[in-house]
């Protein structure tokens, strides 16, 4: 080897005495060769970001994500190999805060083995009400957030400012900020602004999505509704709509990227707008509400606008700009006729609606604070079915709630044999502490809820089977969304074939539903070329094929060749 083909460190050159000779560059502040001549710096965290329960959940961490890649921040591949893990938590059933309670151990170890790890709480476990037991109920956490300080994350780490350290000694506080008052249950204070830093977010580059096809979009945070049973008003607050340009300025954005789907998300996602003020341009909006309280949404912007106007943008052939736009979850409260005709009216929005009905029973769904019986539920079902054929209609159900006899929870079951719905996600009542609830006896045996669950989900089997069937035979487009790994596709895992659930319910991971969906692909034979890929018609339903890896994010018409309870099988229809 010579001389000059040995790689040499280039030094810096300091232009300090003006050159002999001919003249050089000067060298610029940033110039890499001049790094070794800094102070050190510590390094930025890598992070590994953990996230349980709903959409909404997702997209917040795709925000928090977003946020520390800004601040220079790198991703770990696992929880293992992280500095900063940051646990987004769902508090809708025991179940789902116990996985988070169970992992103490290991972060306690893994803190032990790297004292530079730092582990942040935050989501629907973080309540301001019951703060001061949370360092109890999870030992291994530094810092814990409410929802909506989610977006102080980079500045309560003390990351904000260049190269800032997390290591001991950094301040990490593990009390409420300063700003955070209780008004009743309620928290209010600066960081109670997730509407406006959306959008800052947004604008911002702050956002690191998940998906280049599908993309969330939250439009209102919080619940104001009065189920009993629930936790979520309690973790996420009151309802807060986001402006209703801003969220159709996203929307433009995410066309203009490319999205092929759009999903607008909310607890009450159909509750959407009723506490933004009132313009001249929405008078032709009047109050609509059926059931439930009252409010008035006179000349506020609702949901039915909001698509409207997302369905609006177009591309230069005058076809939807987002080929595909869903939004869950939306309470039957306010499935209004305006917005059932939004729907009918509008090509990009799919055929499917998420409906929680959560029990067949009108005494039941009194006590659980739902304000609709079912004759209203089924007249909305049956109105939304005349306007829109061949919805897909999926639901929610908690079975063994407080006082459920064996006949209110057949009520349930006929419900179920009334609406064949495409989808249900159950769970057994998990009572949650603090809600309106507690004051009731929990009295259905754990095993007798274990055993109406399993009789539900064995009756639903069977009808969602039969739904499946009616599609055998048809061509039926299909959004790939993406390929099967061939690993999880032969052990078919929750993890590994993990579908994000269309709602909370199956949200904290019950799986089940997941499990064997993912198990129905097991059919699908690749080709020379081809991997297991799935995707989703627009009705929602899951479906296996085996194509080409390029087809990932395309709309592909394809035959359907098999129907199971929780999935379609087909094949690439001939163009
Ligand atoms: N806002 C949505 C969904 C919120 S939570 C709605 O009102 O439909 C998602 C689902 O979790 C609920 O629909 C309900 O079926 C279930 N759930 C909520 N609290 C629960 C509890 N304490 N025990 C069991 N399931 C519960
Ligand atoms: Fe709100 Fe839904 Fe919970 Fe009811 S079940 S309180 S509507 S989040
Ligand atoms: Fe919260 Fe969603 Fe779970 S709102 S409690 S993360 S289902």
């Amino acid at each position: 080897m010579t001389s000059s083909d040995t790689p040499r460190r280039a030094l810096p050159v300091l232009d300090l005495v003006a050159p002999s000779g001919p003249p050089r560059d000067a060298v610029s502040s940033d110039d890499p060769r001049l790094n070794e001549y800094r102070p050190d710096t510590q390094a930025l965290p890598a992070f590994h970001l953990w996230t349980l329960g709903c959409q909404m959940n997702q997209s917040d961490s795709e925000e928090m994500a977003g946020r520390l890649l800004a601040a220079g921040c790198s991703e770990a591949a696992s929880l293992e190999a992280a500095d900063l893990v940051v646990i987004n938590t769902c508090a809708i059933r025991e179940g789902a805060e116990q996985k988070v309670i169970g992992r103490q151990g290991h972060l306690a170890r893994l803190k032990a083995a790297n004292p530079g790890l730092r582990v942040v709480l935050t989501g629907c476990s973080v309540r301001e009400a019951e703060r001061d037991g949370l360092a109890r109920r999870y030992p291994a956490v530094d810092l814990f957030l409410r929802p909506d300080e989610e977006p102080e994350l980079v500045e309560r780490l003390g990351l904000a400012s260049a190269q800032g350290p997390i290591g001991a000694g950094s301040g990490l506080a593990t009390g409420p900020v300063g700003a955070t008052t209780m008004l009743g249950r309620r928290v209010v204070g600066a960081a109670d602004n997730l509407a406006g830093t959306r959008a800052a977010a947004v604008d911002g580059g702050l956002l690191a999505r998940t998906s280049a096809i599908s993309a969330w979009l939250p439009i209102i945070y919080g619940c104001d509704k009065t189920c009993t049973y629930c936790i979520v008003p309690f973790s996420r607050g009151p309802e807060r709509s986001r402006p209703f340009d801003e969220i159709v300025e996203e929307a433009r954005g995410l066309a203009a990227a490319g999205y092929r789907e759009v999903t607008l998300l909310g607890q009450n996602v159909n509750s959407y707008g009723h506490d933004l003020a009132p313009e001249a341009r929405f008078g032709h909006i009047t109050t609509e509400r059926w059931a439930g309280r009252r409010i008035d949404q006179g000349s506020r912007p609702d949901l039915a606008e909001l698509i409207r106007a997302i369905d609006g943008l177009r591309t230069g052939d005058g076809v939807p700009a987002i080929p595909r736009l869903r939004f869950v979850t939306s309470h039957p409260w306010d499935l209004s006729d305006r917005l059932i005709d939004a729907m009918a009216d509008s090509p990009s929005v799919c055929e499917h609606l998420h409906l929680p009905v959560q029990s067949g029973d009108d005494e039941v769904l009194r006590r659980m604070g739902r304000q609709y019986g079912i004759q209203h539920y089924m007249e909305r079902l049956q109105r939304i079915r005349r306007r829109v054929p061949g919805i897909a209609i999926s639901t929610d159900i908690i079975v063994g709630f407080c006082g459920e006899t064996r006949e209110q929870f057949d009520s349930t079951l006929r419900l179920l044999e009334a609406a064949r719905y495409d989808q249900v996600f159950a769970a057994a009542y998990s009572p949650r502490p603090g809600t309106p609830a507690t004051h009731l006896a929990d009295d259905v045996p754990p095993g007798e809820k274990r055993a109406r669950l399993n009789e539900l989900l064995a009756l639903q089997e069977g009808i969602g089977l039969e739904r499946n069937r009616e599609w055998l035979g048809r061509e039926v487009s299909v959004l790939v969304e993406r390929i099967v790994p061939a690993r999880s596709h032969e052990h078919a895992t929750a993890d590994d074939d993990a579908e994000i659930p269309v709602t909370g319910a199956a949200a904290g991971g019950d799986g089940a539903a997941d499990q064997a969906a993912a198990g129905e692909g097991r059919g699908v034979n690749p080709g020379p070329g081809q991997v297991r890929l799935t995707g989703r018609t627009r009705q929602h339903k899951l479906v296996h094929l085996a194509g080409a890896p390029d087809l990932v994010g395309q709309f592909l018409t394809v035959r359907v060749q098999r129907a199971g309870a929780y999935a379609l099988r087909g094949t690439l229809a001939q163009p």
